[in-house]
């Protein structure tokens, strides 16, 4: 399949395997990307510049295949190192950015002068206008339905990508709830030009995440997800848990007066436990309501192939099918 997004990232199918912490390796970044896609190492998952290089290395020993890095601006008070994180992507020879949170701007310069593309993942079409006027070259709109951060603004896909279709001349990819064949086939008629999967593809063989993260996400039903840390405009949708409800519980209770040291054991440096070690209930990690559409743990390549084929039977022969009639 050939859209702007394959054009202008020189992959086959239009499926980008979105930044997600402490499941961003090395490993899934090139299956996804050896199966056609792109995958994307997560930046700040490796905790300096140093081992970013050494992820990249790795990945590049694994694939030969183009693949990107995430690169998450925060908002924290001691900013992590980022010149020398863009420093080790363009000396790593990396040619796609995802970024992702506060505004690029100041980066892209930098990055642009090394020839990488940029893709910012934003939660509205205001958002999505303001990365296509600072020059990112394309947009992964992220709906209502996602794992990970929303935003505040809950518009789900169904509006918010034809919306963006209205308004951006840059190619976007639809982000949040993608999962399949119909997930890609309804994106590209919304306007779109791939799809961008986090959750889906956490449950995947070469996920190099616990199994105990990839049976939850199966046994999972659309109505496990939950939003926490909306009193502090840093919406995150979870999984449910026992660590999630003792959250929920504490923002009732303190309401308006939650600060994020209320809830420090719940959220801050739960991933590695949860993602490495299986500890289900050690804290609250992201998830998206896509898990209710999440059945098995295929391989990478048999998911994209999948995904690719059921993509091609519904266009060409149940909506073909439906004109012919
Ligand atoms: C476990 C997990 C961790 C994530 N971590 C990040 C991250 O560090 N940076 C980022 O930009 N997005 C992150 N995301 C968001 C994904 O890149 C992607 O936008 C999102 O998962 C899409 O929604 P979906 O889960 O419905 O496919 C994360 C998502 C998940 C599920």
């Amino acid at each position: 399949m050939k859209t702007r997004i394959t054009e202008l990232f020189g992959i086959q199918h239009p499926i980008i395997q979105g930044g997600m912490h402490f499941v961003g390796f090395a490993e899934l970044a090139a299956a996804v990307s050896n199966a056609g896609g792109l995958g994307i190492i997560t930046g700040l998952t490796q905790s300096t510049p140093e081992l970013l290089a050494n992820e990249i290395r790795r990945c590049r020993e694994m694939t030969d295949k183009p693949f990107g890095v995430n690169l998450t601006f925060l908002p924290v008070l001691t900013a992590p190192d980022y010149p020398s994180y863009i420093r080790a992507i363009i000396d790593g020879g990396i040619k796609v950015v995802e970024t992702a949170g506060n505004n690029p701007q100041k980066w892209l310069p930098a990055l642009h002068q090394a020839g990488v593309k940029v893709i910012h993942k934003c939660t509205s079409v205001r958002h999505s206008l303001k990365a296509e006027a600072i020059g990112c070259d394309a947009v992964s709109v992220d709906g209502f339905e996602c794992g990970g951060h929303p935003g505040e603004d809950d518009v789900p896909n169904f509006i918010l990508l034809p919306r963006a279709a209205e308004e951006l001349k840059i190619p976007f990819v639809a982000s949040g709830g993608m999962a399949d064949g119909r997930s890609l086939v309804a994106a590209l008629a919304l306007g779109a030009e791939g799809i961008n999967m986090g959750t889906r593809f956490i449950a995947t063989q070469e996920a190099p995440v616990h199994d105990n993260v990839k049976q939850a996400i199966v046994a999972a039903s659309e109505l496990d997800t939950r939003l926490v840390m909306r009193s502090l405009r840093n919406t995150e949708r979870v999984l449910r848990n026992d660590a999630v409800d003792r959250l929920l519980e504490k923002e009732r209770t303190l309401g308006a007066n939650l600060k994020f040291e209320d809830i420090i054991s719940e959220v801050a440096g739960v991933y590695p436990r949860i993602m490495l070690q299986g500890e289900m209930e050690a804290g609250a990690w992201s998830c998206g309501m896509v898990a209710g559409l999440i059945h098995d743990i295929p391989s990478v390549r048999d998911l994209i192939d999948r995904i690719m084929q059921e993509a091609d039977d519904i266009i060409r022969a149940r909506l073909a099918g439906m004109l012919a009639a």
